[in-house]
């Protein structure tokens, strides 16, 4: 199948990168032990459409230890890492494609020859892999046995394709277990958003107004880390329960286009479209730096911000200055791609740890049961949830109570009360 990646004699340092992040990993560990010696996925051909990370390189050999064949490409162009590319492709002879800064055109043949592998499964983050295949490659739909799903915004997609009945297989939605969301997409997200807005500006978060647009899981998770380094944090949310917590947590609620005018930086972090727009860029301060940690780059209006521009420069990695008529300056980060995982490693490995458990157990599950399931987006079983939690749990050398036989029977006996 061969392999398209950046550069193969960086394979040496991903491959010490890739060493870094699986110790990280203990419960990936334990999972690729067991699927060394059953090997459940014998014979199953898996097609991965992911960030090209140290972590998901831990994911893909946990897989292969399992008996699959593997074929990665990037779910960004921006997200790859060219090391790890390089270590899969020389030291595992992986069929990988992905580059990093790949152009559109690229990024779509690599999903095409990841697809060309003609999988069973399909390991998506973002959905790609999936609408590519009902798009445009309908004949081998009947081959394929199911997927998984790793993101938000893949399974919203994934949900209204089964809603409108166009979903031809069975999808496990990783990004729903309690193991998954509840860590990468809060502690994850959170964390690596603030270090991807760091490494790409060198400016001070302490004393900052940051503006975090989205309080679901990301968007707290952003929100709290920003709030920990000192910045004035407000939060632009449509959910007005969401918008309640916001405010109880202690943090200032405001529409964007109030919100436009006092922030030094911002960060959309809610999977819809244009949520900053031309409007807002033109009220925003002079220096006002605009990111984007919400999957797709669709949440900045910047062909709006490009036509009002008199001009626009690179003026760092990462850091594009648009002048306006005004003379003010807007800066946008990483194209408005992912931060986290442009400017920055994205997720630490220790929550990757989880969320990649869930992805391994669900491909498990998926090869024993997908006779039993309609085309349909399934949620990750429970047990498998708490299974995860367990051995994390363990992994980091914590121990729990467990319920007494007394207390078990209380909880499920309605007789007693007051
Ligand atoms: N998504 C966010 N962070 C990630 C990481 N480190 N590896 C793979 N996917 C990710």
């Amino acid at each position: 199948m061969g392999h398209d990646v950046k550069d193969v004699s960086l394979a040496s340092k991903g491959q010490r990168r890739i060493e870094w992040a699986e110790q990280d990993m203990p419960v990936l560990r334990l999972i690729r032990e067991r699927f060394a010696r059953e090997k459940p996925l014998a014979g199953a051909r898996l097609a991965a459409c992911l960030h090209v990370t140290t972590e998901t390189a831990v994911l893909m050999r946990t897989l292969v230890a399992g008996g699959a064949k593997v074929a990665l490409c990037a779910s960004n162009p921006l997200s790859t890492q060219d090391d790890v590319a390089a270590a899969l492709a020389r030291f595992d002879r992986m069929a990988v494609f992905a580059i990093k800064g790949e152009d559109h055109k690229t990024y779509y043949r690599h999903i095409h020859q990841a697809l060309d592998t003609k999988p069973h499964l399909s390991m998506d983050d973002g959905a790609d892999l999936v609408s590519v295949l009902h798009k445009e490659r309908t004949r081998e739909l009947g081959g394929v046995l199911g997927g998984t799903e790793e993101t938000t915004t893949g399974v919203i997609r994934l949900r209204s394709m089964a809603a409108e009945g166009a979903l031809r297989y069975p999808i496990v939605a990783v990004n729903d277990a309690q193991t998954k969301h509840m860590f990468d997409n809060r502690y994850g997200t959170g964390q690596s958003t603030v270090d991807g807005i760091q490494r790409a500006t060198n400016r001070l978060i302490a004393g900052s107004t940051f503006v975090v647009c989205g309080y679901g899981w990301c968007g707290r998770g952003v929100a709290w880390r920003a709030h920990g380094m000192g910045a004035s944090v407000v939060v632009v949310e449509v959910n007005p329960v969401r918008a309640l917590e916001a405010v109880m947590d202690g943090f200032r609620v405001m529409p964007i286009g109030a919100a436009a005018r006092i922030g030094d930086i911002f960060c959309t972090l809610t999977g819809d479209i244009n949520v900053v727009r031309r409007e807002h860029f033109a009220v925003m301060k002079d220096g006002a730096v605009v990111a984007n940690s919400g999957h797709f780059n669709v949440e900045l209006d910047l062909p709006g911000l490009a036509k009002m521009a008199k001009s626009r420069r690179r003026i760092r990695e990462f850091v594009e200055e648009f002048r306006l008529a005004s003379g003010r300056r807007v800066y946008i980060l990483a194209e408005g791609r992912l931060i986290n995982l442009a400017a920055a490693e994205g997720h630490p490995a220790c929550v990757m740890d989880m969320s990649f458990a869930n992805q391994s157990l669900s491909a498990e599950h998926m090869i024993r049961n997908h006779g039993k399931m309609k085309p349909a987006v399934y949620p990750v079983p429970e047990k498998l949830d708490m299974q995860i939690a367990r051995l994390k749990l363990r992994a980091l050398e914590i121990r729990i109570d467990t319920l007494t036989p007394e207390q078990k029977k209380y909880l499920t006996s309605w007789k007693e009360g007051t």
